[in-house]
């Protein structure tokens, strides 16, 4: 039986924790850029299409596998999807679960580190009186490695967030969502309210920011039936939901086998929506807009959202006077900094459930080693940041890997466990009735479309394959391909001892 005796406090903690998993820098920093990427308003439909038909039903199905697992002592997805079937090989297909959440926080943890840095030169004035010029530089300078901040900064960052696992799920990560999310929703009305209501002609604007937000929500026709345009909607969908990872699986392990689910999903999954489609919406773009005008908005987003978010906005925040620019260059990357951090924690979860149920790990003793771990595989990331190791770790880990696990776990839930016992577990406890609708969409729907995304997303991948950009990429691949497999022999240890101490499901 597992020792892992970890639980939440309170369900206004749990909800609230879900949310920060899902609600993170892809919120605020990948979903608009992608959004004018892929045609403004012809890429909401799409989105809300993959969220409904894709999304909804993976958060249904990731809260019971997790809550099904976690009634018989499972923490993580290597062993719920163990308990799911009696065949042996789901375990390793689990292991992405543990994977995907390492090999991203690897590289989102250097990300963060950088919002809390950004955070800090607001308030200490850095980015006071520099031209448009000098924050460019600064940023490149950052990212190259010029001083040893961003280094500093990182180990900050990764020490934070191994504390605050190492103080388990309610003395840590609840308390830190129960600060942060409000916090972070308070940030960002604020900042919603300044850009949407920038007027052409004051403060240096060029535009009103409202022609930020129409940019963003014009819909382009032409592009809808772009199989590349559904594909980033979907890549988004799994992103800012954290489906197809596990850690929703590890956070619902800790629920009581009486708790309700399907209400719960719901909440959290919403919530991500309105922070992203709302405040992520309206923040960046109708800013960025309305002093730098479209066409040059549309030529920094092919830089990504990192380009916007940290290249642009803290020029920007100066037309408000050096106060009011402190105060929102500290609020911008303070919403940054909760979003992401929130969303790292949610990521250390499952491994240290792991260790804890297999090897009867104390936490701190868990929540150091997933801190190792990152410190490890994330320096590549840091070091080799402009050779593109931070691309390709979000690359395989944070777009391929989440819609591979995603078509097992569904296939696993929909055909294998089966719908009839899959439907009783959604419904178990719940405090909403669940449209029936949405068996059907589970069984069929779900999997039909997340193979159709694979199969979609396929030419990228090999092609992507066949030319990998330098060596240093090649190594982070060896890198990310001896992950999995170290993961999977530790899961083979883990089986092994089950096997002898005579425990099974
Ligand atoms: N769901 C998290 C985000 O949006 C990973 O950043």
């Amino acid at each position: 039986m597992s020792t892992n005796k970890e639980a939440w406090g309170s369900r206004v903690g749990l909800v609230l924790a879900m949310a920060g998993n899902a609600v993170g820098l892809g919120n605020f920093l990948r979903f608009p850029v992608q959004a004018i990427k892929n045609g403004g308003g012809s890429f909401i439909i799409p989105y809300l299409v993959c969220f409904l038909l894709m999304g909804i039903p993976l958060l249904f199905v990731e809260w019971s596998m997790g809550r099904f697992g976690g009634k018989h002592g499972h923490h993580s997805t290597p062993f719920i999807l163990d308990s799911m079937d009696k065949r042996k090989f789901w375990k390793y297909l689990g292991v992405f679960g543990i994977f995907t959440n390492i090999a991203v926080a690897a590289y989102y943890c250097y990300l963060e580190s950088w919002t809390l840095s950004y955070a800090y030169h607001s308030v200490a004035g850095t980015f006071a009186g520099m031209t448009q010029e000098g924050v460019n530089d600064f940023f490149t300078n950052y990212v190259s490695l010029g001083t040893s901040q961003p280094i500093v900064f990182w180990l900050i960052c990764l020490v934070l967030n191994t504390w605050i696992l190492s103080r388990g799920l309610s003395g840590g990560v609840e308390i830190v969502a129960k600060i942060g999310m409000p916090l972070l929703i308070f940030f960002g009305v604020f900042l919603a309210i300044k850009g949407v209501t920038l007027t052409a002609g004051e403060q240096g604007a060029v535009n009103d920011g409202t022609v930020g937000l129409n940019f963003l929500w014009t819909p382009n026709f032409d592009t809808i039936w772009e199989p590349k345009v559904w594909l980033a909607a979907a890549g988004q969908i799994f992103f800012t939901l954290s489906v197809g990872m596990g850690s929703i699986h590890c956070y619902a392990s800790y629920l009581k086998s009486k708790d309700d689910v399907a209400l719960n999903a719901m909440s959290a999954g919403w919530m991500n929506e309105f922070v992203e489609v709302v405040l992520g919406a309206a923040i960046v773009i109708p800013i960025s807009v309305g002093y730098l005008g479209i066409a040059k908005v549309t030529e920094l987003v092919q830089n990504g959202g990192l380009g916007l978010g940290f290249r642009s906005l803290p020029f920007l925040f100066q037309n408000w006077g050096p106060t009011l620019a402190a105060v929102a260059g500290f609020m911008w990357f303070g919403l940054l900094f909760f979003a992401g951090i929130t969303s790292s924690l949610a990521m250390g979860t499952p491994v240290m459930g792991f260790l804890q149920d297999e090897f009867h790990w104390k936490r701190e003793k868990a929540a150091w080693t997933f801190g190792l771990i990152i410190l490890l595989l994330g320096a590549p990331a840091v070091f080799f940041f402009n050779e593109g190791v931070f691309d390709e770790y979000d690359y395989w880990a944070g777009e391929v890997a989440l819609v591979v696990f995603a078509v097992t776990e569904i296939i696993l839930f929909s055909w294998v466990f089966g719908m009839d016992k899959g439907w009783k577990e959604i419904n178990a406890g719940a405090d909403i009735k669940v449209p029936t609708f949405f068996r059907f969409i589970i069984k069929y729907i779900t999997p039909f479309i997340l193979l159709v995304v694979l199969l979609g997303a396929m030419p990228g991948i090999l092609e992507k394959i066949a030319n990998p950009k330098n060596s240093a990429v090649m190594i982070a691949r060896f890198g990310l391909l001896a992950l999995y497999v170290g993961i999977c022999y530790v899961v083979f240890l883990a089986y092994k001892k089950r096997v002898r101490e005579g425990r099974f499901h």
